[in-house]
């Protein structure tokens, strides 16, 4: 049996008296989508930092079956990990293409300092290609303030994936993008499994989540209450007292992945 792509093992991260992320266990298989939803401050972006490596954790986080949970966040990176973040930083005076070109190459822990002072060098047809993937191939010139809110988020997307990266996080990639770019959005990165990249796709747009994902964990309170395929947890009880809304999901069937 092959490892999976990510493995987090008993994670737990605290903040000062808080328990942020409590004892989690999941796996994300190759080429395969984990959704992660849950209530806000149920803890699901400090789980993402925890498995990139900007806090620590009691636990185990593992890439491909390797231990990294000693290791940086630049040297999980090496080890095939991408993530977005909540709010996305772009340079302001790179153009698109360039923005996306900085996130490819070896990263190191100069990488950020590095960045400020050299423009990167650009391989047209890689960085086409991966701003293709999410659909935002017409923008390649075009520069980060003259973008949509929904763009921006587009362009940090395309950053996490130029790597080829074997796991990506995604955190919260829907928020600000409109409903028929949400869509689109989706099947691109249906789209970008075929290639065997994984990814950990947290969001509050339940469809979104339910029609991309293979399989849904659920926290609240730093805990997994539940977890299993969408239409199951679709149907959860528990999920649906403790953090939907009877009506949330009565009302508005987001379906499965297609
Ligand atoms: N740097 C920090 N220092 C102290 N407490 C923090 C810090 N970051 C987050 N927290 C707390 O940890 C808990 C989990 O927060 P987290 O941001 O991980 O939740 P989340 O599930 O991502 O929420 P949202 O859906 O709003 O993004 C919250 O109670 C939050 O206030
Ligand atoms: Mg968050």
């Amino acid at each position: 049996m092959t490892a999976p792509a990510l493995a987090v093992r008993g994670v737990s991260v605290r903040y000062g008296g808080l328990r942020a992320v409590s004892n989690v266990s999941l796996e994300v298989p190759d080429g395969k989508i984990v959704g992660l939803i849950g209530p806000n401050g149920a803890g699901k972006t400090t789980l993402v930092d925890a498995i990139a490596g900007f806090v620590a954790c009691d636990g185990r986080v593992e890439i491909a079956g390797q231990d990294v949970t000693r290791l940086k966040p630049h040297a999980r990176v090496r080890r095939g990990l991408g993530r977005t973040w909540q709010a996305v930083e772009l340079f302001d005076d790179l153009s698109v293409a360039e923005n996306v070109a900085v996130a490819i190459g070896t990263p190191s822990p100069w990488a950020t300092v590095k960045e400020l002072f050299i423009k990167p060098t650009l391989d047209k047809a890689r960085v086409g290609g991966v701003l293709d993937s999410v659909g935002i191939g017409h923008l390649f010139e075009a520069m980060p303030t003259e973008l949509s809110e929904g763009q921006r988020k587009l362009v940090g997307i395309a950053r996490a994936f130029a790597g080829s990266p074997r796991v990506v996080c995604l955190d919260e990639p829907a928020a600000g993008l409109d409903t028929s770019e949400t869509r689109a959005l989706g099947l691109q990165l249906r789209g970008l499994t075929s290639g065997g990249t994984s990814m950990l796709l947290i969001d509050h747009d339940i469809g979104f989540v339910f029609g991309t994902c293979d399989h849904v964990v659920v926290v609240e309170f730093g805990e997994v209450i539940a977890e299993g395929p969408p239409h199951e947890i679709y149907a959860n009880e528990r999920v649906i007292e403790a953090y939907l809304g009877s009506s949330a999901l009565r009302t508005n069937d987001p379906g499965g992945p297609s």
